[in-house]
């Protein structure tokens, strides 16, 4: 169930429309800078960077307007909008940790987020990276020296869920900052800071955006850890978002409510459909799990479109071969917009490939053409034809 406030927060009706002469979206403010009265003002406004606008590496009024619904959809005090999902992350991470400290990365982790996590090995940033079985012991993997706990729930590529509140309660009475990246939910269909979790990013370039044609990011915190990572990650690495950008991601989220609504239905039929077919060994969706029930309904309220199946083929040739007879789907990565999409994991011989991603999976993103025709393509192309 999506919130009515959050519907109206997406539509900026809760917002005053006096100084846009009643625009429901601002304008673009196309600038790289903001000119001061006097040189002391400038210099006044340079020590609060962060809230006024002086440069728009820093701050810019139409990223400001997403800004303040992306805070108010999370339920969190301050949000900073990026030029990607990965810059955001990224800052997170650079700007809140140092030399001898850990991170435990919990659940199936977006695959660029982990590549990240070895780099950052290079300066001394140690991490340990758990999934499956592992993630509802989660604590057994807790250092003396972690720093952060960074999950994803549900996971990459097979979706399964994390203990939301058990990870908040474990890592606040170490001292242990939490971080979810909680894109594929969306801010309407979870609320991981109203359940104790500090931080939240997005890559925006997914349901927010949801037509494809921008990317970004965001990271949703209190104001105090949003400094740290303003004046480190976000200032000092400069990926900052384009005006431009942040004007589709508002129209974007004009939409947002009715499109994952939509997607959440079709997405349900198309698994539905899936679970039953002889072809298809496996389903993974967060609904459909039953182990994961009680997490489900606890912690989500809703799941919109991208999923994935492991098909029962003889080898990754014919795997490829059902991916590419499918007419409506198209190749590509990403997800999150009006068009079906597909992957399949790239092969590999053992049973179960990285992170435990099943041999023979194909991720879906279920797009707005409407489920039967979904349905009856994927039909046709399971059947060979
Ligand atoms: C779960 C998840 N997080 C983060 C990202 C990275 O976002 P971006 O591509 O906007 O940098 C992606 C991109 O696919 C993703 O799927």
């Amino acid at each position: 169930m999506i919130e009515e406030q959050d519907v109206l927060i997406c539509l900026g009706s809760l917002e005053g429309l006096e100084d846009r002469h009643g625009a429901m979206l601002p304008p673009v403010a196309q600038a790289s800078l903001f000119r001061k009265r006097s040189a002391k003002e400038l210099l006044e406004g340079l020590k609060r960077e962060h809230e006024e606008y002086i440069y728009s590496r820093g701050t810019n009024p139409t990223v400001k307007v997403l800004e303040d619904r992306l805070a108010a959809l999370e339920r969190g005090e301050s949000c900073k909008c990026f030029s990607s999902g990965m810059a955001a992350i990224s800052s997170v991470l650079a700007s809140l940790l140092e030399s001898g400290d850990h991170v435990l990365f919990v659940n199936n982790i977006y695959g660029p987020t982990l590549q990240l996590a070895e780099l950052l090995a290079r300066f001394g940033i140690d991490h340990t990276a758990i999934h499956g079985d592992d993630v509802r012991n989660f604590e057994e993997f807790i250092e003396h020296n972690t720093k952060l706990i960074y999950f994803e729930s549900p996971g990459s590529m097979t979706f399964g869920l994390a203990p939301i509140r058990e990870i908040s309660k474990a890592a606040k009475e170490r001292g242990i900052v939490t971080c979810i990246d909680n894109t594929v939910s969306t801010p309407l269909f979870q609320k991981p800071l109203e359940m104790g979790i500090d931080i939240a990013v997005h890559s925006l370039t997914k349901y927010v955006g949801g037509h494809s044609d921008a990317v970004g990011g965001a990271v949703v915190t209190s104001r105090e850890l949003m400094e740290k990572i303003f004046y480190r990650g976000y200032m000092l690495f400069g990926g900052a978002l384009a005006p431009q950008n942040a004007w589709l991601f508002l129209r974007g989220l004009m939409t947002m409510p009715a499109r994952v609504r939509q997607h959440e239905a079709d997405a349900l039929a198309v698994a539905h459909f899936l679970a039953e077919h002889p072809k298809v060994k496996r389903v993974l969706h967060p609904a459909l799990s039953v182990n994961e029930r009680v997490l489900f309904e606890t912690q989500m309220r809703g799941y919109a479109g991208l999923f994935s199946a492991v098909l029962d083929v003889e080898d990754f040739e014919e795997l490829c071969a059902i991916v590419d007879s499918l007419r409506l789907f198209g190749k590509a990565v990403s997800w999150g917009g009006a068009e079906s999409l597909v992957i399949p994991a790239s092969g590999f011989d053992d049973d179960y490939g990285p992170q435990g991603i099943p041999k023979h999976l194909i991720r879906l993103s279920i797009g707005l053409e409407g489920a039967d025709m979904l349905i009856e393509d994927l039909s046709n192309a399971l059947a060979g034809n």
